[in-house]
């Protein structure tokens, strides 16, 4: 299968497990706001859990659970992302942001509750032992927490109005919180559950999250808002500093390429077996939303 094709048929898988564990949680405001944020995206770091433990050989009907997980906790950062006390942003995934289509009360709500159901999901018994189920949820905190995806968030909302802009080492170790913790994640996950080596499926993971900031970065310069789904522009008229204020678009596109060879030469060790996991790093930089 391609990657675009494999993509869309998880994108779908990972879709509707959610709605299913959200159905179950009956009809609550808070509950309907869950379900609206869960909802679209590209998932992509769902994918990679699912891709990187079939080519390990673990079956996709058991990573499913670690896969929607990662996409609650995703959508939970998102919901919050776009708070007025944050990016103050009214469009998401094409779509009224949840504070705007409901409150703040409720956005603060739902993704915290977003969050929790992350925790949930990665204890399901169809995952495997107790010992797998564990080390991926200690593992989901240490990258969704105050060393990770937080701690990256914090940083980048300090930079709004720090005297100075960051530098380059300041913006890729403030990236590697805010996108690359979860995303380095999801790529491992797979060797967690498989019980196998870790270090190719972080070094690549590392590789590919820090090209996928770049991109995000481009795209909120040259990117259409229709086809994002977002607002754009956002970055220059906040004051931040970005891989492209730093490198300027033609390095900053350089650099996101050398990346992406980076993390194919991660995954020599698997030979073809990694070719979708190469195919979603050549997406994450040529993608448009
Ligand atoms: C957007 O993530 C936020 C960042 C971490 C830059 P995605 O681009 O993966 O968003 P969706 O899930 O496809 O909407
Ligand atoms: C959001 O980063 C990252 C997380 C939610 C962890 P951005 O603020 O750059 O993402 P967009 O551009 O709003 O999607
Ligand atoms: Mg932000
Ligand atoms: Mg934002
Ligand atoms: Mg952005």
């Amino acid at each position: 299968m391609s990657f675009s094709a494999q993509l869309a048929a998880d994108a779908v898988a990972i879709g509707d497990y959610l709605d299913r564990a959200l159905q179950a949680k009956g009809y609550a405001p808070v509950v309907q706001a869950m379900r609206y944020a869960s909802a679209g995206g590209k998932r992509l770091r769902g994918f990679l859990v699912l891709q990187s433990a079939r080519m390990l050989g673990v079956d996709g009907a058991s990573a499913m659970p670690a896969a929607a997980a990662i996409e609650a906790l995703h959508a939970y950062s998102l919901v919050h992302d776009d708070l007025p006390a944050m990016d103050n942003d009214d469009l998401r995934r094409g779509l009224p942001t949840v504070h705007i289509k409901w409150d703040d009360a409720t956005a603060i709500l739902a993704g915290d509750a977003l969050q929790t159901l992350a925790f949930e999901l990665i204890c399901a018994p169809e995952i495997g032992p107790a010992e797998v189920r564990i080390d991926l949820a200690r593992s989901l905190a240490i990258a969704a927490g105050a060393e990770g995806m937080v701690l990256g968030q914090a940083l980048d909302i300090a930079a709004e109005t720090a005297p100075a802009p960051l530098t380059l080492d300041e913006i890729t170790a403030l990236q590697a919180g805010k996108t690359g913790a979860l995303i380095e994640w999801s790529a491992m996950a797979g060797a967690r559950m498989a019980g196998k080596d870790l270090a190719p499926l972080r070094a690549y993971a590392a590789a590919l999250g820090l090209a996928f900031q770049i991109a995000d970065d481009i795209l909120d310069v040259t990117g259409d808002e229709a086809t994002a789904g977002k607002r754009l522009q956002k970055d220059a008229g906040a004051g931040k500093a970005t891989f492209v204020s730093l490198l300027g678009l033609d390095g900053a596109r350089a650099r996101a390429a050398q990346l992406v060879d980076e993390a194919e030469a991660a995954l020599a060790p698997y030979g073809a077996a990694a070719h979708l996991l190469i195919d979603a790093a050549r997406f994450t930089i040529s993608r448009r939303s």
